[in-house]
Order: C-alpha cells, then structure tokens, then sequence
C-alpha cells in the first residue's frame, strides 16, 4: 500500500461535529507531508432532508474506489422517518464491515484513569442490530440474528488482534501505555439468558479459542463485564462482543479515557475499511468550534497503521501526546481550546523537531 500511488481517503463528513471532527483530523493527516488524496461524499440526515436520500450511490462508489473512509457521524432521529436509516449502518452492512474495533487506552491528564489498554472487538453487522423490528398492534419485535459465521470470524478477528495487537502498537508505543504481561481475550455474553443466541456466539468463541492454544480466554456475563469495566479496566486486554453489547461498552469505556470525544475506532472488512470515532453528531454543540477533534485524529491513526504507513501513525500520536502534556484540549477534557486550536497545535507539533 505504500508504493505507487498515494493512497487516497474518503472523507464522510456527515452531519453536526462530524464535519468539524473530519475536517480538523483531515488537516492533521495533509500536515503529514505523505501526500495523501483525498475525496470527499455525503450522508446523513441533513442530506437526506435535502435529496431524499441517507446515501447516494455516489458516496458508496467513491467508498469503494478509494477503499478507505474517515466518517464523521450522522444524526439518526429516535422516531421512524420513512425511507430514512443510520447511514453507518448501512455502510456496514453494504460493505461488510463485519469487525469494529474500539481501543481504549489511558491518556496524559488527569481527565483519564491511568493503567488502561484494551481493545473492544465488536461484532458490526448483525444481533439486534440487523434491522428486523416489527410492530403488531401494540407489540413491537426486534429480532436479534446471530450466525455461526459471523460469530467465528469475529472471534478470529479478536484472538488475532490478542495475539499480535497489530493496531494498537501506535497507540501503546507513543502514548506510553502499560504493555500486557500475558494475552487475554474476553468473551461477553448473555448466555446465561439468551441461551440459543448468545449460546451459539459463545459456543463460536470457544472453538476459535482452541485453536489458539497460547493464548488466555475467559467470558463474563454482560452485565458483569459492565461493572468490572469501571472497577478494574487494567485487568482486560481484548473484549469480544456481539453488536449491541459492544455499541454499549465502548460508550462506558471511553469514559475511562476521557470521554466520547477521544474514543476512535476502525470498521474493518475484507476489501474496505471506514474509520470513525465513536462518538455521535453532538448537536447540543454543533456548530460552536469546541468539539474535540481527537476521537476523529486518533481514528486517522488507525487508517495510518491499517495502511501501513505506521510511522506517520506514530508522528501523529507523538503529537497528540505532546499536545495533551501541554494541556491543550477541548471543554470536555477540562481544558478551553477551540477544535481548531488543538488541530493546529497538533499540526505544529507534527512539524517541530521535537518528536522522535
Ligand atoms: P453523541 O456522541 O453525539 O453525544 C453524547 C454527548 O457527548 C453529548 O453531550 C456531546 O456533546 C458529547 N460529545 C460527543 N462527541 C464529542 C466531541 N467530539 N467533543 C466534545 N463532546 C462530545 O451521542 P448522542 O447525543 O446520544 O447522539 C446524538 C446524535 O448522534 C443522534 O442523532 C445519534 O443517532 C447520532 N449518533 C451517530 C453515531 C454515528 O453516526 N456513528 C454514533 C452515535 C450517535
Ligand atoms: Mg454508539
């Protein structure tokens, strides 16, 4: 990927923050010097309030021609609109998008719990997230579909990530976090409940696990993973988890770092790959130049590493660390600078010898 042509990048930048995020973390990549394209497609509500439409085709061709996407978020109203559904999960299901990875890691300041470096390996394309809800009267249904496959290849996807943690090295390399003594994988489920489904799920686990003999691997029951996330969050390393669960997980989680504004994550697939961070559209402060644009900046440096341009994926983080010990972060951390103010101290960061 890093001979040839430069790489080009989709860039969705959605609806509320997400552009303000997209664009801000698009400046801190340009800054790179690697000559980067990138290109740029619509979706969201807004755009379908103008077009009718949540998605073009346009924006899935450019997706799939350039390969590789930073999303912003879009909003999705919690009550039906006819014709309209989240564009993300539709850019999951159209794509394949079957692994989302969520790191959550420990930052500099006192906004973050120190100590933490886990991985949140979240099944993306179906459980109750496949879309089937029904209304009968005055009963509403959801079913929640979990296959075989899925669940296996899920799996595979966290003990490979448990064993060579090749998309957090950045991460714990330049933001000096703790490394594991041992690799652990933990299964989350409902089973104990959703005895067919969540049975099936972890029944796949642990057939993928046998066949990873040197790793470690147990299973919480949800709700338990839930507590012991904030109780003890430095005894985890890698999470496996269906859909739903992981969406809820990775919410607490980020608490842990510091907020929704920090939290990135990849949505990996066998041919394309869209990074976002976790957080939503944000309206409450939409518009206002105060979103933190780090969730959207460190998302970029896993589409860096993804394609193998891991040295501009550790002068990023270098930069963003240097920036924290300075203290120049957004209100939700703490602090009092504007989106751009951070952006363009990360950039001179990047450019100052001072790195590496
Ligand atoms: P949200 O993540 O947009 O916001 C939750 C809270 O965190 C808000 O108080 C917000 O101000 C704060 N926050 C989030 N990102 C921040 C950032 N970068 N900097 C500073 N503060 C930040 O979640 P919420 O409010 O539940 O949903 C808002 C809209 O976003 C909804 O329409 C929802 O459907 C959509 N959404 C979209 C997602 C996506 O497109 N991937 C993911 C989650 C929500
Ligand atoms: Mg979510």
């Amino acid at each position: 990927m890093t001979s040839g042509n430069p790489p080009t990048i989709c860039l969705i930048p959605g609806d509320g923050i997400g552009s303000e995020v997209v664009f801000a973390a698009a400046e801190c990549l340009a800054s790179l010097g690697l000559n980067l394209q990138f290109s740029q497609a619509q979706a969201g509500f807004d755009w379908f309030k103008t077009s009718g439409n949540a998605i073009p085709d346009e924006t899935l061709a450019n997706i799939e021609t350039a390969g590789i996407a930073l999303f912003g978020a879009t909003s999705s109203p919690s009550t039906q609109v006819q014709g309209y559904r989240s564009p993300i999960l539709l850019m999951r299901k159209t794509f394949d998008l079957y692994a989302n990875l969520r790191p959550v890691f420990s930052l500099p300041g006192g906004f973050s719990r120190s100590g933490i470096n886990l991985l949140i390996v979240r099944e993306n394309t179906e459980g109750l997230y496949a879309g089937r809800e029904r209304r009968e009267g005055d009963t509403a249904i959801a079913e929640r579909i979990i296959t075989r496959n899925a669940s296996l290849r899920i799996a595979r996807i966290a003990f490979e990530q448990a064993k060579n943690h090749p998309y957090t090295q950045v991460f714990q390399k330049y933001l000096h976090l703790p490394t594991r003594q041992e690799s652990l994988v933990t299964v989350v489920h409902k089973a104990n409940v959703l005895k067919l489904t969540d049975g099936l799920f972890r029944e796949s686990c642990l057939q993928v696990a046998s066949e990873f003999p040197g790793l470690n691997m147990n299973e919480l029951l949800v709700d338990a993973a839930a507590m012991r996330l904030i109780r003890d969050p430095e005894n985890f390393d890698t999470i496996v988890t269906t859909n739903l669960f992981g969406d809820i997980l990775s919410d607490e989680a980020s608490a842990l770092m510091g907020g929704l504004g920090v939290a990135p994550s990849a949505n990996l697939g066998k041919k394309i790959a869209i990074f976002e961070p976790v957080h939503g559209s944000a309206p409450d402060i939409a518009g206002l130049g105060i979103a933190n644009p780090l969730g959207a900046i460190f998302s970029s440096v896993m589409l860096l590493e993804f394609i193998g341009l891991s040295d501009a994926a550790a002068r990023l983080t270098s930069a963003v660390y240097l920036t924290l010990l300075e203290e120049v972060m957004t209100q939700d951390l703490g602090g009092s600078a504007t989106t751009s103010q951070v952006t363009h101290r990360i950039i001179s960061n990047i450019k100052s010898n001072l790195i590496n």
